[in-house]
């Protein structure tokens, strides 16, 4: 597996369900002219599965990530995508209980915790998304929904070297909303530190990332990269928020 902790920051897109052929060829030319080989910078991309090996083809200055795993190893499982089948496609990261999926696709917090193992179990890296709905931050119910996500979400292979932590605030996604940087910043301290037994896990920032707060979200110590959603779909953005 990859040495995840030698990068000094982590920038993942998540295409969600975007792009197509015509699109792809057009990102990664575009990508590959601005996106100068910085081995201290981890850039992933996470297409739709269908475009997954399109996008390998290509990946000589990025990783491949998956945006879901099956919770299933193999077998009688139509229209699903086991982790091995991702490693096999040169796969080095997989988005594991990202909220849509939680919400839309009724994930609870022990069917990410099986997908994020069989991502380990491939030599994957899961990148397992928690955060807070709108409500419950109303209720100042951040950190007790957090510390719960993190508890049930994350296996008992995963550790601190192998698995990554994105903090994605549900009512951030999307909506050109985010914490200030002071929320964000407690909100990382207390992932990285405060949850006994999960300390010191990489913690990625997602939620209305843009090339307009990269660089001041990047800046803060405890965030160790972005997962960028809206704004990974524009090859102008995403080159700024690389940069940034
Ligand atoms: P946006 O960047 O579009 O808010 O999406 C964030 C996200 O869901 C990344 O996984």
């Amino acid at each position: 597996m990859l040495e995840i902790h030698k990068f000094s920051k982590i920038i993942a897109a998540n295409w969600k369900m975007n792009g197509s052929i015509k699109f792809i060829d057009n990102f990664i030319d575009q990508l590959n002219l601005k996106n100068n080989h910085n081995k201290f910078v981890c850039t992933i991309i996470c297409p739709p599965f269908i475009y997954s090996q399109h996008v390998s083809k290509q990946s000589d200055n990025f990783y491949l990530g998956g945006q879901d795993c099956s919770l299933f190893q193999e077998g009688s499982y139509t229209g699903d995508i086991s982790a091995s089948m991702l490693n096999n496609i040169g796969c080095q990261f997989c988005i594991v209980g990202h909220s849509e999926r939680r919400e839309k696709f009724n994930e609870t917090d022990d069917k990410v915790a099986i997908k994020a193992s069989n991502s380990l179990k491939n030599n994957i890296h899961p990148i397992v998304c928690v955060g807070e709905t709108l409500a419950q931050k109303k209720n100042n119910q951040t950190k007790e929904v957090l510390a719960k996500q993190i508890r049930k979400s994350i296996p008992k292979n995963s550790n601190n070297k192998n698995t990554i932590i994105a903090y994605e605030p549900v009512w951030a996604i999307g909506t050109g909303l985010t914490p200030s940087l002071e929320e964000i910043n407690d909100i990382h301290n207390f992932i990285k530190n405060e949850i006994q037994d999960y300390e010191n896990f990489q913690t990625l920032y997602g939620g209305s990332v843009k090339s307009t707060n990269s660089k001041e979200i990047m800046k803060i110590n405890s965030v160790d990269g972005v997962l960028v959603g809206g704004s990974s779909l524009d090859i102008m953005e995403f080159n700024k928020i690389l940069s940034s």
